[in-house]
């Protein structure tokens, strides 16, 4: 049986997770379970996303050093994960030696094969807050759709990827102003130079690793419109530093390590471990790995939500296979539709939902949680976590149907067969019709 590599989303971590996060770690910790119940090899992976702007801005906010900010948040993460009874094999985090260590030096091996190139771009610069805007801190009216709430990274309506000079009306999120472009000079990945590469590998593994079919149209949409090149440095100080000449200011872009967390928390746990055949290369490289589990193939299985989708189906596989080494790839992508809250939209920055904390707090068992997130899980279109929803769930399904018939089963065990089940055989034709 070929080894399962499990991840869900890394939640990032300035924040309390809500049901939203959940949701991916619930997903993935469902598949992880059944995974190991029939034996397979496996190993789970998921951790905060700790660089970048928003933790940067927040630990500002909160008189705290961004370390310290992700030091506090990553604890809570970690203690709400565990009263859900959330199975991972490591529950990491970005900002490590680890991270560090293997970020840069993909990032060298894609430089030395020429993927890597240089521009001049103008950038959005607030002249109060006097620096340059990340960004997801420049909102305006989307281009393609009129939202005027528009992110400058992405449209929280249409979905539509932005580079924020692109917004109509742009606005500094932090105090308004207008801001104003200027020059800086940044690095990029030339993904259409490893196109040809790349698609080929995406059309069979998306259909041998059945993606999810969300997954599947956005990213052939990106293909489609042919891929661009994309800028993975930024200015600011929260983040990887970029190991070449010239680019002392800047870091790495959060999106450009995030996935690559995989990798390095990965390596963390083996790391700690210390058992030369418990080995993270094993995972990820395992021609460069002699663990005694290596030569088993290592199938990846990630769960996101899907505003993560063309992060994971076409970025991350494009730096992998941009390196020139045999690196383990996505094969299955489990990409969910939103939960909604009530009928509006989970939102951190505004506190609307039930996050991991109230849930904690509510007196409600975690199992009573996880069971109705996963049977509302949105997988077809969006669904929505009501309270009243989830109370009849709980009651008519979990309780009233699957606790009854265990119930029922148990009680009829231990009345007429002394709590020992008897040998016997099913019924024939009551098992095909079963
Ligand atoms: N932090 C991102 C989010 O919450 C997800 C990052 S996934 C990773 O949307 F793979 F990039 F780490
Ligand atoms: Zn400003």
């Amino acid at each position: 049986m070929n080894r399962r590599l499990i991840t869900s989303a890394l939640p990032y971590v300035n924040n309390i997770p809500h049901l939203g996060n959940l949701l991916q770690v619930l997903s993935a910790d469902v598949f992880a379970r059944f995974c190991r119940s029939k034996g397979y090899d496996t190993m789970y992976i998921c951790g905060t996303d700790e660089y970048g702007t928003a933790t940067e801005t927040r630990a500002l906010q909160e008189g705290k050093s961004p370390r310290e900010l992700c030091d506090y948040y990553h604890a809570i993460h970690k203690d709400i994960y565990q009263w859900f009874d959330i199975s991972f094999d490591n529950f990491g985090r970005t900002s490590t030696e680890q991270q560090t260590e293997i970020v840069q030096s993909l990032f060298k091996m894609l430089d030395e094969r020429g993927f890597i190139t240089e521009k001049t771009s103008t950038q959005l610069y607030c002249p109060k807050c006097e620096r340059f805007l990340a960004d997801r801190f420049v909102s305006g009216t989307c281009p393609s759709c009129g939202y005027e709430d528009a992110r400058g990274d992405q449209c929280e309506h249409c979905g539509k990827l932005l580079d924020p000079t692109e917004l109509q009306n742009p606005r500094c999120s932090t105090c308004g102003t207008t801001p104003e472009p200027k020059e800086t000079k940044h690095l990029y990945i030339n993904l259409p130079a490893i196109q040809a590469e790349y698609g080929p590998w995406m059309e069979d593994t998306a259909e041998k690793g059945q993606w999810s079919k969300n997954s599947v149209q956005m990213t052939q949409a990106w293909i489609r419109d042919g891929l661009q090149e994309r800028a993975i440095t930024r200015d600011l100080k929260w983040g990887i530093p970029v190991p070449k000449e010239g680019y002392e200011n800047k870091v790495f872009y959060v999106w450009f390590d995030a996935p690559i967390g995989y990798i390095s928390i990965t390596k963390e746990l083996t790391d700690k471990l210390n058992n030369p055949d418990i080995d993270w290369k094993a995972w990820w490289l395992p021609s460069e790995s002699n663990a005694s589990n290596a030569k088993n193939p290592v199938d990846l299985f990630q769960f996101i939500g899907k505003d993560n989708i063309p992060f994971h189906t076409v970025i991350f596989p494009s730096t992998l296979i941009g390196s020139g080494k045999d690196w383990t790839k996505l094969y299955h992508m489990s990409s969910t539709e939103y939960l909604n809250y009530e009928s509006g939209k989970f939102s951190k920055s505004k506190g609307i939902g039930v996050f991991g904390s109230d849930a904690k707090e509510s007196g409600i068992p975690a199992d009573a949680w996880r069971f109705y997130e996963f049977y509302n899980r949105p997988e077809k279109s969006d669904t929505q976590f009501t309270w009243k929803d989830f109370q009849e769930k709980v009651n008519s399904e979990l309780i009233g149907n699957l606790g009854n018939l265990v119930n029922r089963t148990l009680t009829f065990v231990s009345r007429y067969y002394d709590g020992v089940i008897p040998e016997g055989k099913i019924d024939e034709a009551l098992w095909a019709e079963i």
